[in-house]
């Protein structure tokens, strides 16, 4: 992260006085899991604030909408398709609690059509508690920067659809809430957890492949120590590079505890290759 943008961040967070919210407040969605990231179950206050903050990495939330949570331009085209991640640190106060938990469980929002590229389909599938923090967290966001023009379609959006790079939000919401990744015991819950609400994002609902990323079925067979490799850096031993893996590797799952990785890799190795439908 740059200096600049981490301490504006760390001013944020130490100028923060944020009431408490209940925890209660937050039910768990019909497609929760029964797991939370490391933490989340006994944090409140500050550790909530900073466990949720430490989720919007994980989750990619700052991927899209920027480092400093301002937003910005995601696909300019002169053909007249504009998509724009919005500025959290603006948007965040015209929301309740409750519009933010509709917005991320069905992508829908309280005052304009269906949501474009919000991956509510896979943040259904968080945890009440972490639902929680993760809302306690972008409640610190302190107004900053300008807001951005709603997207609207054209060329270019429509390409970017027909190409399964992205989608209307509320689209994939049922889909991912009837398709959980197999469930391999509760010894393995948490990496399905962590699975289910990253990897689901671009390797399928229930992480069976799709258009853009392949099956995460069966890559047990690439072998533990190689898919450990894969998750922190994004390259493999045997010299294969990953683009988009990489970006997830250094960008998102560098913020993983170690507990929550070592889960993820058990429950990747016990994953095997796809079920039969029944
Ligand atoms: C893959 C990119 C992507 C990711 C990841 C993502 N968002 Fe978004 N988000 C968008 C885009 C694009 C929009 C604007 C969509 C629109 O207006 O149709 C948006 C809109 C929103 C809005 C609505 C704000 C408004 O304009 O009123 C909120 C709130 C939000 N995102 C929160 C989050 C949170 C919290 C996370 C992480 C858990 C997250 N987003 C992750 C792309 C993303
Ligand atoms: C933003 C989209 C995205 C996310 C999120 C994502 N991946 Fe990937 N992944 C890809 C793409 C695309 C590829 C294909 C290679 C490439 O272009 O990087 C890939 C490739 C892989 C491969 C290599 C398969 C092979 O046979 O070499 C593995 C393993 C993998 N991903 C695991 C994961 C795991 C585990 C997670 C969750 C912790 C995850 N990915 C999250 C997009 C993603």
């Amino acid at each position: 992260m740059r200096p600049l943008v981490s301490m504006i961040l760390a001013s944020l967070l130490a100028g923060c006085t944020m009431p408490v919210e209940d925890p209660a407040s937050v039910e768990a969605a019909p497609a929760a899991m029964p797991a939370s990231f490391v933490g989340a179950e006994a944090a409140t206050g500050d550790a909530k604030r900073d466990h949720g903050k430490r989720l919007s990495v994980v989750l990619g939330c700052n991927s899209c909408h920027g480092a400093d949570y301002r937003g910005g331009n995601y696909s300019d085209d002169p053909d007249g398709g504009f998509i724009f991640a919005s500025n959290l640190t603006r948007r965040m106060p015209d929301l309740t609690d409750e519009q933010l938990i509709k917005l991320m469980r069905e992508g829908v929002h309280p005052r304009r059509d269906a949501l474009w590229y919000m991956p509510a389909k896979t943040l259904q599938r968080l945890s009440a508690p972490d639902t929680d923090a993760l809302i306690a967290f972008l409640r610190t966001l302190e107004p900053a920067g300008r807001d951005w023009p709603l997207p609207r379609g054209g060329e270019a959006t429509g390409a970017l659809l027909d190409y399964g790079i992205i989608d209307q939000s509320p689209a994939l919401v049922e889909e991912y809430r009837r398709n959980l990744p197999p469930d391999r015991g509760n010894a393995l819950a948490l990496g399905r957890y962590v699975a289910s609400v990253t990897c689901s994002e671009c390797h399928g609902a229930a992480l069976q492949g799709t258009s853009s990323a392949p099956p995460l079925t069966g890559v047990s067979a690439l072998g533990r120590e190689r898919l450990a490799m894969l998750l922190r850096t994004g390259t493999r031993d045997d010299g294969m590079s990953h683009g988009v893996m990489k970006f997830v590797a250094v960008r998102n799952l560098s913020s993983l505890e170690d507990a929550e990785r070592d889960a993820l890799l058990d429950y990747l190795v016990a994953l095997g290759p796809p079920e039969k439908a029944e």
